[in-house]
């Protein structure tokens, strides 16, 4: 499966899209996420939403640099935020820029599994920061805008890579 063309800012039409729902699970879809989880390796990113490369649909994958398997949601749904934390974030959309936000420190989330099965997954830390992440993609909304004040959005300095974080 092809590896898919990235969206990012300031191109950012479909990125600031609300995505629809997935209707049917049919090879269609199975074909996005293939596609998806290969742009998501190749980037070497946590976690990608459809959205991100030209996919205005409510599908998200992602990977944990623990998990030997990637994860696939369709049409998910927070349905528990519980605590805070302070992490440092940066997006696949958004090249050259990290910033410190606030996310949830554990999130429920539900959807569908590849295969059409209800799924429900309980997250807590990185997974619970990119399942966030992820799902604000297909409201439009990217880490930036959770951004308090300018002085928490840095640069990547190009030459020692210095300010290098998990992409998502
Ligand atoms: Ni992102």
């Amino acid at each position: 499966m092809a590896v898919r063309a990235m969206h990012h800012l300031p191109d950012d039409s479909v990125l600031r899209r609300k995505a629809k729902r997935v209707p049917k699970i049919d090879s269609s879809i199975q074909r996005i996420i293939d596609g998806m989880i290969e742009t998501m390796k190749q980037s070497s990113g946590v976690g990608l939403a459809a959205p991100q490369v030209g996919v205005s649909l409510r599908v998200v994958v992602l990977q944990m640099p623990d998990d030997e398997e990637s994860t696939a949601i369709i049409n998910p749904e927070i349905v528990k935020r519980a605590g805070e934390q302070e992490v440092t974030e940066g997006c696949l959309s958004v090249p050259g820029y990290y910033g410190e936000i606030k996310r949830s420190e554990s999130v429920t989330v539900k959807g569908l599994d590849r295969q059409g099965k209800a799924i429900r997954i309980k997250a807590i830390g990185l997974m619970a920061q990119a399942l966030e992440h992820e799902l604000d993609h297909l409201n439009g909304i990217l880490y930036i805008d959770h951004i308090e004040s300018q002085e928490k959005l840095h640069k990547i300095e190009p030459e020692t890579g210095a300010g290098k974080v998990r992409r998502e």
